[in-house]
């Protein structure tokens, strides 16, 4: 007998331990919605019936995670759990120095805190939001150098992430001085969970090389960017995802890290380098709010199951698992007519709202409006990246974002294929009743990061 061709692309896991559901009715839903202010960050979790809020912290551990957390040590100083975890992300990324943060975010204060302030601007792909708002809180400039394609919402670009090269050497030949460090996101998560090609990584080192640049990952959804990079760039096809990983990292001073993404942790993050002197300044930073530098701000037994979890996300069948089930989504909502941004990124779907609610204006949130629906319809909970994100300038006026869009972020290992038909189908019936939908006002709202607290009115 030939091996059979299987088109179905199980996941690679049984389940072990079960979390119970609590459904919902539509009015039950539409209550806990105004009682948030129409604001899904506020609804309580156990309102939800699927959360694909985020992908970050979200996702299911594994028995070896599990297992793992158990032999953390919790020393203050020197703890045996950290230099595990050390060695595993050296494994990867092999920078002189790691330094643990308890997420994402404060590997970027500390970075910015160092290397930010007035009168500097620091280039990226795409900032995702934290990043932007921690650069711009040390009083610099966060710029976004993507390439066109991104802006595209039906481009078919491959590599949608990359940075717009020659408007990165512009910037460098007439800015330079004020230019710190370059920083790329793999993938770029604000830009629809976009790959960045090797090839880009390249030419933006070369780019760095000339004008004697810093340049730093915030390598979030590393492995999900190396598997793109394996599937579509030319001549990387059957290379192993690891060296895929450890060639991105060669192209890079330093990094900085959410453990709650790719790592496949629950909390945690870093900030790695290979500069002795700016390394040294950061550590400083670490002591005085996350704590010493073999735990900065997390428990051993955290960076255990964050050591265990770096092993497992490089797996081939873990990532062609995961990429195939972000398109399965994706291809599922294009054949139901709900325009959606192309290519299918890694970690999540981006419904382009804007072009699914064209009676709602920008600065009437058709994101939010498109959000709120999918929670009322099916206890689905997404975020919005659009104008209510991204929409204030920091002197409080309002312009809409470069596109309104709804993620539907998959948190990784914890649903099956069945939850995803449902939410398919909650989408298409949102779909089908999208003439009804009405814009939102804000009544409230905080200075920055206002997305996570603002209160919403429906317009009449
Ligand atoms: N960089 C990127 C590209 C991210 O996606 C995130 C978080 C961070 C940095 C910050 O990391 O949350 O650990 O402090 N993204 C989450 C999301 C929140 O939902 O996309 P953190």
């Amino acid at each position: 007998m030939d091996a059979p061709e299987f088109t179905t692309i199980i996941e690679p896991f049984r389940i072990h331990s079960v979390e119970p559901l609590r459904l919902t009715t539509l009015e039950q839903r539409q209550a806990a919605a105004r009682d948030a202010g129409y604001n899904l960050f506020k609804v309580h979790a156990q309102d939800v019936i699927i959360d694909l809020l985020t992908d970050s912290g979200t996702g299911a551990m594994s028995r070896d995670q599990w297992a793992a957390l158990q032999h953390g040590d919790e020393s203050y100083a020197g703890s045996p759990s950290y230099y595990i975890f050390r060695d595993a992300v050296r494994e990867l990324f092999p920078f002189e120095h790691v330094i643990p943060t308890h997420q994402g975010r404060a590997a970027e204060r500390i970075l910015f805190s160092v290397l930010g302030g007035a009168g500097k601007v620091v280039p990226n792909n795409t900032h995702f939001d934290t990043t932007r708002a921690n650069v711009e809180y040390t009083g610099a400039q966060a710029l976004d150098l993507v390439v066109d394609a991104a802006h595209e919402a039906d481009s078919t670009y491959a590599f949608k992430g990359d940075m717009d090269v020659a408007r990165l050497e512009a910037l460098l030949r007439e800015q330079g001085d004020a230019v710190p460090l370059v920083m790329m996101t793999i993938t770029n998560n604000s830009g629809g969970g976009q790959p960045v090609s090797l090839a880009n990584l390249h030419a933006v080192r070369d780019v760095c090389d000339a004008h004697g640049k810093m340049l730093f990952l915030d390598a979030c959804r590393f492995a999900e960017n190396a598997w793109f990079i394996r599937e579509k760039e030319a001549g990387q096809s059957g290379r192993d995802v690891v060296d895929i990983v450890r060639e991105i990292a060669s192209l890079a001073d330093g990094m900085t890290m959410s453990a709650k993404k790719d790592p496949m942790g629950n909390i945690g993050g870093w900030l790695a380098m290979d500069d002795d002197d700016l390394a040294r300044r950061c550590r400083d930073l670490l002591v005085l709010t996350e704590g010493f530098p073999t735990y900065g701000g997390l428990a051993g037994r955290d960076l255990e199951t964050l050591a265990q979890g770096l092993r497992e996300v490089v797996h081939h069948d873990y990532l062609r698992y995961r990429v195939r089930s972000t398109a399965y989504l994706g291809e599922s909502l294009q054949r139901a007519g709900i325009p959606v941004v192309t290519p299918i990124g890694g970690h999540a779907v981006y419904i382009d709202a804007r072009a699914m609610l064209p009676g709602i204006r920008p600065l009437q949130y058709p994101g939010q409006s498109l959000a709120i629906a999918l929670y009322e319809a099916g206890g689905v909970r997404t975020c919005e990246i659009g104008t209510a994100m991204f929409g204030r300038r920091p002197d409080g006026s309002e312009e809409p974002a470069a596109m309104d869009l709804v993620r539907l972020a998959l948190p990784r290992r914890t649903y099956t294929q069945s939850h995803i038909d449902y939410v398919i189908e909650a989408c298409r019936h949102v779909a089908v009743h999208r003439d009804e939908l009405r814009g939102y006002r804000i009544v409230e709202e905080p200075p920055t990061l206002r997305h996570f607290t603002a209160v919403f009115e429906p317009l009449p």
